[in-house]
């Protein structure tokens, strides 16, 4: 196991901190899934508050801009009945120059018990994980090109509500793989529950190197990249990390790897199609595709308030475990002593 899934989980096994799907076991994804599933029935009653998160304190942590994971973690803690708290950092003292560290420590000093971290660096939810505030439950909401592992889930809940076991499928992932935390952590999950046919589908100037060792194919032919697929996530280009131009023009990428209508029909005709949002019509998706049958794309907006619903309840009580274990050894240290 990799030292980032050791430090997600408490010493019985369960989740704690939420970082990346990254060296789970598929028994775990299982689990995750499971809950959300019952979570998108609470979704669809009359009331869609549930007690689980009841006199805990959740703080949305985005210190790099974002619409609907930050809507839907908020969505969801409150659906769990969390008191939450949404920090805009660009007005927060970290922009006066208080250091993250600094800031942390503060909102930790509120008896905080959950933050949802995101953040430009890579590693960011990691480090303050590990580092930190090690008794606050940390959840990842995208860090960097590194992951993005609700994102990640929320697409393997639609996929799995959808069409059911990962096995048979086949998924192409297409666009820019290079800059994508979603693409990575997806591929994690994927793999993890048990998905034998990955096709990563892009110019090869965003297409990163060995990534074949990951078990997945690449193909730089959008046409027989989809073809005979079940599912396609599309991407987008994600030019704020970008060091320089990767494309020749958004014209010449749409003609190339866009989804049209026409090249869908490569793809098996039940085929689903999905996107991580934002989604840039006309460079990556033609709208009649975004808009149409098969698009997945609002399905998934849903599914992520249930799906991070799941997570926040599963390591919210998975971190209460370790403090509840942490507080009992304390308790009998100073019983020996005093003995
Ligand atoms: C993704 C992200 O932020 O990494 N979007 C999201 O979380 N909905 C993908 C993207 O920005 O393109």
């Amino acid at each position: 196991m990799s030292s980032s899934s050791n430090l997600q989980l408490t010493k019985d096994g369960e989740l704690r901190h939420f970082l990346t799907p990254e060296g789970l076991d598929r028994l775990m994804l299982e689990r995750i899934l499971d809950t959300a599933d019952s979570f998108v029935v609470v979704g669809n009653q009359e009331i869609k508050k549930v007690p689980l998160l009841r006199g805990r304190t959740v703080v949305n942590l985005f210190f790099e801009n974002s619409t609907r994971t930050r809507s839907t973690f908020e969505l969801a803690a409150k659906r769990l009945s969390a008191d939450v708290l949404t920090l805009d950092i660009k007005t927060s003292a970290t922009s006066k120059g208080e250091s993250l560290l600094d800031t942390l420590q503060n909102l930790r000093a509120m008896h905080s018990d959950m933050f949802v971290v995101r953040h430009s660096d890579s590693g960011a939810a990691h480090f303050i994980a590990e580092q930190v505030t090690p008794n606050v439950a940390i959840i990842n909401a995208g860090d960097g090109r590194h992951a993005h592992p609700t994102q990640a889930m929320l697409d393997m809940l639609t996929i799995r509500r959808h069409k059911g076991h990962f096995e048979p499928l086949s998924v192409a992932i297409v666009g820019d793989i290079s800059h994508s935390r979603v693409a990575r952590d997806q591929i994690h999950a994927l793999k993890i529950l048990g998905c034998k046919d990955i096709r990563l589908v892009g110019p090869n100037t965003l297409m990163p190197q060995g990534i074949e060792n990951m078990g997945v194919s690449t193909h730089n032919n959008m046409d027989s990249g989809i073809s005979g697929t079940d599912v396609i996530i599309m991407l987008r280009l994600q030019t704020e990390r970008m060091a320089s131009a990767f494309l020749p023009s958004a014209g010449e990428y749409f003609r190339l790897y866009g989804l049209t209508t026409a090249r869908l029909a490569q793809a098996k005709p039940d085929a689903i199609v999905m996107h991580p949002g934002p989604i840039n019509r006309g460079i990556e998706i033609e709208s009649a595709v975004a808009d149409g049958p098969q698009s997945m794309i609002l399905n998934q907006v849903g599914y992520g308030i249930a799906l991070r619903m799941a997570v926040m309840s599963m390591a919210m009580s998975g971190q209460m475990q370790q403090r509840q274990a942490q507080a009992n050894q304390t308790s009998s240290l100073s019983g020996e002593k005093k003995a």
